[in-house]
């Protein structure tokens, strides 16, 4: 067998996160004890969520440590395995981190059902899809006839909740940070509108395209643009808190924005932040309608691939400054 190559945090940003956080090693690929599997990773995916795990600000990821290999959610297939409903040749979902084999324990590992593709588990059957599905249907109250505003619409969860939106009969707004984003959200994805927060005039338009306010605002990025949500919501509207993306790529995040709590009184807003770890025991559910919709094509699940895990450090500080369209995925092998 090869060797286990690994992307290892190598110092915890100080304020926007670099390449040179991160370093590579080569090390002895390990072996599997009893009860446990020897996964070798196909791709991982690159998530927003992580870079608040290097900032401290995730709670359940625990305090940010140098010296380990960075984590992240893969796609893989069993290669060793003392685990009888895992056997070798398996094709699992499983918290890989950034490197190129990794054991696990059973309850770690989940299968990747063969009518897939594995990537899918990566986007629209993996966590951020179902933190789509969960945020918008259970936490937002998303229902046909509402105005749904989703920001970070281009990126991987907020594609798919855009999509889940329309599906459900919405009307759906993306707000993103790029012209051509834009363009794919309203021409490929079926988004009604898509307004640029990096325009000059982005409250102005945002105004223009909810001209009957929001009913649902999916946000994944706190910030300036909750800030002109919260002024657009409807008596009654659902706020999902989902991320903060807007703050994590920083040493000095900014304080929440005004209107908190007038705005949500006046207008008796629920405001209602959430993991989706919280709808663990409903995972198999949303799948089995996430894999319908992608089946019927009336759902699209973007991925951005880079190649090789070496380039997995440039990939992730090119996603926090925009650089991806849908889910970013490291193909690694
Ligand atoms: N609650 C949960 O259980 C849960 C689970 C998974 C993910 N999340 C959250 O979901 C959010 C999206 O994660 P993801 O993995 O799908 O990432 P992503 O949206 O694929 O990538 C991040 C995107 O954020 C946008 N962005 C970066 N800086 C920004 C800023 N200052 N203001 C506004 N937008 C900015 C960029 O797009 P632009 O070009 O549009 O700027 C970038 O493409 C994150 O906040 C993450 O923490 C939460």
């Amino acid at each position: 067998m090869s060797k286990n190559i690994q992307v290892l945090i190598d110092s915890l940003p100080s304020g926007k996160l670099q390449s040179t956080n991160y370093r590579l090693q080569e090390s002895a690929v390990p072996l599997p004890g009893a009860d446990e599997v020897l996964v070798k990773t196909t791709a991982v995916a690159i998530t927003a969520g992580t870079r608040a795990g290097l900032q401290g600000s995730a709670s359940y990821a625990g305090a940010p440590q140098a010296g380990i290999v960075m984590n992240g959610t893969g796609v893989g297939e069993v290669v060793a395995s003392n685990v009888e409903r895992f056997a070798v040749g398996a094709k699992v979902l499983a918290p890989t981190g950034w490197q190129t084999y990794s054991v696990h324990e059973a309850k770690a590992l989940s299968l990747i059902d063969p009518a897939h593709e594995p990537v899918h588990y990566l986007g629209a059957l993996g966590i951020n899809g179902l933190t789509a599905y969960f945020g918008l249907l259970d936490v937002g109250q998303a229902a046909a006839g509402d105005t749904v505003m989703v920001s970070a619409a281009a990126g991987s969860v907020g594609h798919l909740v855009g999509q889940i939106a329309k599906i459900k009969g919405a009307r759906v707004v993306g707000v993103c940070g790029d012209d051509a984003k834009a363009k794919v959200l309203t021409g490929d994805l079926g988004f009604d509108l898509a307004v640029n927060y990096k325009d000059a005039n982005f409250r102005q338009s945002l105004k223009e395209a909810t001209p009957d306010g929001v009913d649902v605002y999916f946000d994944n990025t706190g910030g300036m643009i909750l800030g002109s949500a919260l002024f657009r919501m409807n008596v009654g509207g659902r706020i999902a808190c989902c991320g903060v993306v807007s703050q994590y790529d920083t040493a000095s995040p900014e304080p929440g924005p005004k209107g908190i709590p007038g705005l949500l009184i006046n207008k008796r807003i629920h405001m209602r932040g959430f993991l989706v770890f919280d709808f663990a025991d409903r995972y198999a559910q949303a799948r089995a309608e996430l894999s319908g919709w992608l089946a019927s094509g009336e759902l699209q699940n973007l991925t951005d691939e880079v190649q090789g895990l070496e380039a997995a450090p440039e990939a992730f500080v090119d996603l926090l400054s925009g650089g991806n369209i849908g889910t970013r995925i490291v193909r690694v092998s």
